[in-house]
């Protein structure tokens, strides 16, 4: 059964139509990535995922329970089981790191602040940064910054984490460090990984599953090798015969 199923999903803006009776699945457990041109809908698909837009036509299932349509206030039951690491997620600069990453934690639960303050501790750890409650975010590097937003999108531990070009603005030794903080959460926090992103590497080498977003539609799903070898004129032209040499070859 599939975690998240979207049905026939509809959005346009004015006269241009993002997503045009989109079908896609998402799986427990999953690490999927959604890739296509920018502007091809990828962040509006997530921002659908989470009620944060609504949607002209379509259905959007969530662990079973029709929830496109649904209330704010069900959303935002729903939004407590989603963690997001979104592009522009900045972290809060007047709140140190401690009150960032138990922000979520004083909202949305009835935890105690001994309990807060083991599962920021705990939070931190996982995201390779133990011990830098007391820092502020502008003492921190980029790279840095990114971990401790997972850390806030994770505190509460959710069920599946969105992540919206997470890669974005680092250099590639952070790439690869948040590819692989995104890899251990994955394990210790058992969750399903949903990520968009235009950095074909990165992937191919974190997915268990990719789904290509061309002309409004998934045009494309299956596993990252299926990609390599796909006939499909539109997965040709995608990644392109450069790149495709590129990630045979790694
Ligand atoms: N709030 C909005 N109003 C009008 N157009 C929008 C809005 N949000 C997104 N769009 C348009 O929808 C298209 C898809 O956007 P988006 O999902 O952000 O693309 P991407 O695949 O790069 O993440 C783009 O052409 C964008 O300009
Ligand atoms: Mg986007």
């Amino acid at each position: 059964m599939a975690l998240f199923e979207v049905r026939g999903v509809r959005k346009a803006f004015a006269r241009q139509v993002v997503l045009d009776e989109l079908d896609f699945d998402i799986f427990e457990r999953e690490v999927v990535t959604i890739i296509g041109e920018s502007g091809s809908g990828k962040s509006i698909l997530l921002k659908a995922l989470m009620g944060l837009i609504e949607i002209d036509a379509g259905t959007i299932r969530f662990d079973d329970k029709v929830v496109s349509g649904a209330s704010e206030k069900e959303w935002m039951r729903i939004r407590r089981r989603i963690g997001m690491l979104f592009q522009e997620s900045a972290l809060f600069d007047s709140l140190n790191v401690y009150e960032n990453v138990a922000y979520a934690l004083r909202e949305q639960t009835d935890m105690t602040d001994e309990e807060i303050a083991k599962r920021v501790d705990e939070t931190l750890t996982l995201v390779g940064l133990p011990g830098i409650e007391a820092m502020w975010p502008a003492d921190l590097s980029g790279g840095m910054r990114k971990r401790v937003a997972l850390a806030r999108a994770v505190a509460v531990r959710p069920e599946i984490v969105f992540y919206d070009e997470p890669a974005e603005g680092l250099d590639p030794i952070n790439v690869t460090r948040v590819n692989r903080l995104l890899l251990g959460l994955q394990k210790s926090l058992n969750v399903t990984s949903v990520v968009v992103t235009h950095n074909l590497k990165a992937a191919f080498a974190i997915s268990d599953r990719l789904a290509l977003i061309h002309d409004g539609k998934v045009a494309a799903t299956g596993v990252p090798k299926s990609f390599l070898d796909s006939q499909d004129p539109i997965v040709r032209e995608f990644i392109g015969e450069r790149m495709r040499r590129v990630l045979r070859a790694s």
